[in-house]
């Protein structure tokens, strides 16, 4: 349940019936931006296929959206396999309501971080830049499409957009 504005009463008194009501803003849901592999270099990599865009853009680009959304954006990029399962793992405590991630190589390789993921039981949203479905033949199985509540492919960084937009309007419905 998205629980955006709350009244807070201050405690000035302007006159024994008069007092001024603060507005403060609550943001109560948490939301985890993950990218795998690689992905630290958009912006250099492969232009044609990954764009100009850096990681930091789509970051800073994220964490806007959900934050004029009500929303706290985590954020982690790690070339290593054992970081991205940590990070998924620590979201239990971090009370993480969804997960955008976009495991790059490691969507065709890796059951554990598909392990994980099944593991937190957090609803999570699969991204791939690219259309990995025209790419070769190898990037055409994901490890994650199957329990991923959406994925997003072939969108540009437009993708994580709507991920993130998605995880959101699913959030609020609940
Ligand atoms: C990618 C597609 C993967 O096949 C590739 O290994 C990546 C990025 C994408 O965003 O299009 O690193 O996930």
């Amino acid at each position: 349940m998205l629980r955006s504005w709350i009244l807070l009463p201050c405690s000035k008194k302007i006159s024994s019936s008069i007092i001024i009501i603060k507005s403060v803003k609550i943001f109560d849901v948490n939301i985890l931006l993950i990218n795998g592999p690689n992905l630290n270099l958009l912006g250099k990599r492969e232009a044609n296929l990954y764009g100009n865009a850096s990681l930091t853009d789509v970051e800073k680009n994220l964490e806007s959206i959900a934050k004029s959304n009500g929303c706290n954006l985590e954020t982690m990029q790690s070339n290593a396999e054992h970081e991205l399962i940590d990070a998924i793992h620590i979201s239990i405590t971090k009370d993480i309501k969804a997960i955008i991630i976009n495991p790059a190589a490691y969507t065709h390789t890796s059951i554990a971080l598909r392990d994980a993921l099944l593991s937190v039981n957090i609803p999570f949203y699969e991204v791939h830049i690219s259309d990995v479905q025209s790419r070769e033949e190898f990037r055409k199985f994901s490890y994650f499409s199957d329990i991923a509540e959406k994925v997003f492919s072939g969108l540009g960084i437009k993708g994580y957009e709507l991920a993130l937009l998605e995880a959101i309007s699913k959030y609020k419905e609940a």
